[in-house]
């Protein structure tokens, strides 16, 4: 293909979601710049554009700045569309343990890519949020009005994300939108450490014929959404609503508690391994359900994929990995 639409920069495009995202904009034909440090993402999730003139991949820590990492990419010259902002540190628990360093990956990297995006006058910046901003609710599901109280600090980190960007909005006026992730999940996501996503480390276990472990009782809930959902709802975001500047929850709108996903990806996996309970994590969240009203009236956008279907697929690209 010779032509194409644009070149839209995506932060942390060699990660789990950030290489979808890369699937999802080459599909519709934009070109891509991945700036990426590959603290968890890997150049295999981008083998498939390996020949690709249109995605260029530059590694590089966005928290040091994008300015210079940009000029390498052979792609200054032109104006760039739209940058989505993925890359980022993603464990609560991690950002317990290492505050610091959480901020430095989450909050300024954000303020990175917001002066990066001054700098280079780009008309829109998406932003991966997190559910994590609301901290334990008393009310579900949750709405974006909800008082937001993050008790980690990587809930506290993305939100000042999301207030930075309502800053450069009104200051600088760069149109930017946080979208509040719920639990993503899907193929590529890396189970390889204790802080991974719950589905990617059930999913792995019970490849390998290892004991389930459920921290605390398993009664606490989450949204779960499929990545390749997400991806979509990012590219809509950029491209599609830039009228719209204010955090949208980007989740499903169905609640399950970790019992009940343990159970369902046993099934799936038609596997017998035992559950084993931990004492439950500190910062770890009671409930969470996404109220999904406002992303389908502003976003004019829903998720396709039931969990069924996507720990289904899921569960083949793990069976097929070795990872
Ligand atoms: C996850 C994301 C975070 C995102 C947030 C939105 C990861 C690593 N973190 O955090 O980036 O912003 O969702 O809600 O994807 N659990 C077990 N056993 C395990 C692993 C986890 O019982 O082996 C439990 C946890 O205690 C927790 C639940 O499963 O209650 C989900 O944990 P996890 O997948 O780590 O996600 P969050 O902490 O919700």
């Amino acid at each position: 293909m010779n032509q194409h639409k644009g070149w839209i920069l995506v932060t942390g495009g060699c990660g789990f979601i950030g290489s979808h995202t890369v699937a999802r904009l080459r599909q519709a034909n934009y070109a891509v710049v991945v700036i990426d440090n590959l603290s968890s993402g890997k150049l295999a999730n981008l083998a498939q554009w390996r020949q690709d003139p249109w995605v260029k991949i530059v590694i590089a820590d966005i928290s040091d700045g994008l300015i210079v990492p940009f000029a390498r990419s052979q792609v200054a010259g032109d104006q760039l569309k739209g940058i989505i902002h993925l890359a980022a540190q993603v464990s609560v628990v991690s950002s317990l343990q290492n505050p610091l360093d959480d901020g430095r990956n989450n909050y300024q990297g954000t303020l990175q890519v917001l002066e990066f995006a001054r700098f280079y006058q780009v008309p829109r910046v998406v932003m991966a949020s997190s559910c994590a901003v609301y901290g334990d609710v008393t009310q579900l599901p949750v709405a974006e009005s909800t008082a937001t109280r993050p008790i980690s600090p990587y809930g506290t980190n993305k939100l000042c994300g999301e207030h930075l960007f309502g800053c450069y909005q009104r200051v600088h006026g760069v149109s930017c939108m946080p979208l509040r992730f719920f639990n993503v999940y899907g193929p590529r996501q890396d189970p390889s450490n204790p802080y991974s996503g719950v589905i990617s480390i059930f999913m792995q276990r019970c490849r390998d014929q290892q004991p389930l472990t459920i921290y605390g009782d398993g009664e606490q809930t989450r949204d779960f959404i499929y990545v390749a959902d997400v991806a979509d709802a990012l590219a809509v975001a950029l491209l599609e609503r830039t009228e719209l500047v204010e955090p949208l929850n980007l989740g499903t709108g169905v609640e399950i508690t970790i019992n009940q996903l343990a159970q369902q990806i046993l099934q799936q996996a038609a596997s017998q391994q035992a559950i084993s309970h931990q004492r439950s994590r500190h910062g770890d969240i009671r409930r969470m359900v996404a109220d999904t009203c406002q992303l389908h009236q502003q976003l004019q956008w829903r998720s396709q994929t039931d969990l069924a279907t996507g720990l289904q697929a899921t569960w083949q690209w793990f069976e097929q990995s070795n990872c």
